[in-house]
């Protein structure tokens, strides 16, 4: 190896190792699961909703890593956007200036929610949560937050705290002393905030978990209860947001819907640049930072950080020139469409939902005995294991990344970038109709994976 540090050289060298030493210095158990399931693949090159391979394969992503890559991977723009910011040799970080993309981007950012005034930016979605529980409790002088059962907000210790799923929070504790509520709920909201010292209810407009989406009308009594009584609205677009859904953000979906607080993240950088904010009415702001001795009361050393903007501002830039939202729109109610048209097709659909590009595909019990007895088999080792048989199904037989939204449940999750056309739209469809029809007609490679999966979460 010579002197200077050659990039090409450790991917050359190591990339090939990237298994072996994820199990020896990361997590163990991501190689692990992947070598499972068969997942291990060496990528080695990505370019708009596709993954390819050793071999020049390609894979169809309607995971975007998470999410991240609306625009999809490569995207030239935000690319010669990174590349240009690091060529224009700022003098970024000096935590003694005002950054000068960040003021920019916080403008593009709330010219979409016109009824907030300022920006915070953080590094992740978690943050961008964290940000918003504190502001909401400085801002009210109070402790509780309400979430939603079934929430998931990120993984840090706040963010657990208003986590739905006992699985994650089991064994971190003690958390925050936060209150579930369930998702439509307008009861329980009114009872929890009759008990009082509710900051505000934090929500995902359409969880992930689940791709449950609030039901009409929700949001906006929600805000006037939590109004009523001196609480806030705090809406979590980490997923959903980014005109995922068709429009910039979810929960513009109803009129009137005004949350005092948004959390961003995920695609707001294109998928390249770890990214959070928080955005918030003026009084939020001027509470958190009321004087000079506060003005690094809530902070984070990398935040505005000039990659992270410049990413933002050719994201943002792209998403509006191209109208990325209404292709979103329209591409996810043809996907939509042409996926409930095999409801009444196959007993193990039991239902599609979602909005936009963010759509979930529910399984359930079938009645004709021959079926049911396999997925009765499944369910007794695991809940949610016939949605995983058809995750890997669709990837082994058709080369399609997808995820199960969520432990324990039978939906798998769509969150493709938001640039896909008809002919993706096409390929996801004629893959899915195959592999139902596989797992329909019984003795198929579908419910064989269920057992292999079956037997190993045995021998463990
Ligand atoms: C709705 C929602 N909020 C928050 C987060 C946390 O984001 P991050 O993983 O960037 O911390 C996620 C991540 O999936 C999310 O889906």
């Amino acid at each position: 190896m010579g002197d200077r540090f050659d990039l090409d050289e450790v991917l050359r060298a190591r990339g090939p190792e990237r298994y072996e030493l994820h199990r020896q210095l990361l997590n163990p158990q991501l190689p692990r699961m992947l070598h499972a399931i068969g997942f291990d693949k060496i990528y080695t090159r990505a370019e708009g909703a596709y993954l390819f391979d050793e071999q020049g394969a390609d894979y169809l992503d309607m995971l975007a890593g998470f999410g991240v890559f609306a625009l999809g991977r490569h995207h030239p723009e935000i690319r010669q956007a990174l590349h240009d910011v690091l060529d224009a040799g700022l003098a970024d970080l000096t935590q003694f200036d005002a950054p000068p993309l960040a003021g920019p981007l916080a403008e593009k950012l709330l010219a979409h929610a016109p009824h907030l005034d300022r920006v915070y930016f953080g590094n992740s979605g978690t943050e961008a949560v964290e940000s918003a529980l504190k502001f909401a409790r400085y801002a009210t002088k109070r402790k509780r937050i309400l979430y939603c059962s079934n929430a998931f907000h990120g993984l840090t210790t706040g963010s657990l705290s208003v986590n739905g799923a006992d699985s994650f929070r089991k064994g971190f504790g003690p958390l925050l002393p936060d209150t579930a509520v369930p998702l439509g709920d307008l009861d329980a909201l009114e009872r929890e905030l009759r008990r009082g010292n509710v900051a505000g209810l934090l929500v995902e407009p359409i969880q992930g978990k689940g791709v449950a989406v609030a039901p009409p009308g929700y949001l906006a009594r929600a805000q006037q209860l939590l109004h009523e009584h001196g609480a806030l609205l705090i809406a979590d677009e980490v997923q959903c947001g980014m005109a995922r859904t068709g429009d910039f953000f979810a929960y513009q979906h109803e009129p009137d819907v005004r949350p005092d607080l948004v959390a961003v993240a995920k695609a707001l950088s294109g998928g390249y640049v770890p990214v959070g904010a928080t955005l918030g009415t003026d009084a939020i702001f001027g509470k958190v930072y009321s004087s000079m001795d506060r003005v690094l009361v809530h902070d984070s050393t990398f935040g505005s950080n000039a990659q992270a903007m410049a990413a933002g501002l050719a994201t943002l830039h792209v998403l509006e020139r191209d109208a990325v939202a209404d292709n979103a729109r329209a591409m996810g109610e043809l996907l939509i469409s042409r996926l409930r048209e095999l409801l009444g097709r196959y007993e193990l659909l039991g239902d599609i939902r979602g909005r936009g590009l963010m759509i979930g595909i529910e399984f359930r019990r079938p009645d004709s005995p021959r079926l049911r007895a396999k997925w009765t088999a499944l369910q007794l080792a695991r809940k949610g294991m016939f949605a995983q048989t058809v995750v890997h199904a669709l990837f082994h037989r058709h080369r399609i990344l997808t995820q199960v939204s969520g432990d324990h449940i039978e939906v798998i999750k769509l969150i493709p970038p938001l640039i896909i056309g008809e002919a993706e739209v096409d390929r996801f469809v004629a893959a899915f109709t195959d592999v139902l029809d596989d797992a329909h007609n019984g003795n198929s490679l579908t419910w064989d994976f269920g057992r292999t999966l079956v037997r190993q979460a045995r021998s463990r």
